[in-house]
């Protein structure tokens, strides 16, 4: 099964099927440990704290490692199954529960931060429309989204939709203020050959969007 081109993702989303996909082999962003990017601004991230979209839960751990209370959600089953083992293997504490992130309106949970890497640039324009909208209930005014998608200086169509800065800013206009854009590489799997990227890892802006109150 094929990912969707980045021009086609406007109207879909990338669905579950083909995340099941990936992570049936070497999924390119699950490396084993939090991003490099991610790392460098972890001093501020504030408890608790949201990892939408977590995956196998790299940066939730590492969160929970430094005493962060986390909460890592995604919609694929088997990628909170390997996030559960380990946490049980690595002796830490997250909840990490099989959610929709787009359906985050009317859930009780409320965070002083959420990460998201990798999660925004999958959606199309409805669902990025539905997820905005929930993260701008969950997450306390003041807080702030630590978001990394594909950006539109990457090269190409392969993988997932590529995100102008003008997207992020029009994306987040009501409630919220974007302090910061800045341009990162995302780490890849060095075993996942399914798909070509720019030498030294697909270019993504990282972004930091504080609720406004
Ligand atoms: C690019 S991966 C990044 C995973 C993780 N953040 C990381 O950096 O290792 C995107 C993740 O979002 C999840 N995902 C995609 N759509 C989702 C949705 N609607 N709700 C919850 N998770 C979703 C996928 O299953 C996948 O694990």
């Amino acid at each position: 099964m094929e990912m969707p081109q980045s021009d086609l993702v406007a109207t879909n989303s990338i669905d579950r099927t083909a995340f099941e996909h990936l992570y049936a082999g070497p999924a390119p962003w699950d490396i084993g440990r939090p991003q490099r990017q991610f790392v460098a601004i972890a001093d501020r991230v504030a408890s608790p704290v949201l990892d939408a979209g977590c995956g196998t839960g790299e940066h939730a751990l590492y969160l929970a490692g430094r005493g962060h209370r986390v909460i890592g959600i995604d919609f694929v089953d088997e990628a909170i199954r390997r996030a559960r083992a380990k946490a049980t293997d690595r002796g830490l504490t997250v909840q990490f529960l099989v959610k929709d992130a787009t359906q985050l309106g009317g859930w009780g949970e409320r965070f002083a931060s959420v990460i998201d890497w990798g999660l925004f640039h999958v959606f199309s324009d409805d669902d990025r429309r539905r997820y905005v909208a929930g993260l701008a209930q969950v997450l306390e005014p003041g807080g702030r989204l630590f978001l990394a998608c594909f950006s539109d200086e990457e090269p190409g169509n392969e993988g997932p939709r590529r995100v102008s800065r003008q997207e992020l800013y029009d994306a987040f206009a009501d409630g919220w203020e974007v302090e910061s854009v800045v341009p990162v590489r995302c780490e890849i799997h060095p075993e996942f050959t399914e798909m070509t990227f720019s030498e030294g890892g697909p270019k993504m802006w990282f972004a930091v969007i504080r609720r406004l109150a």
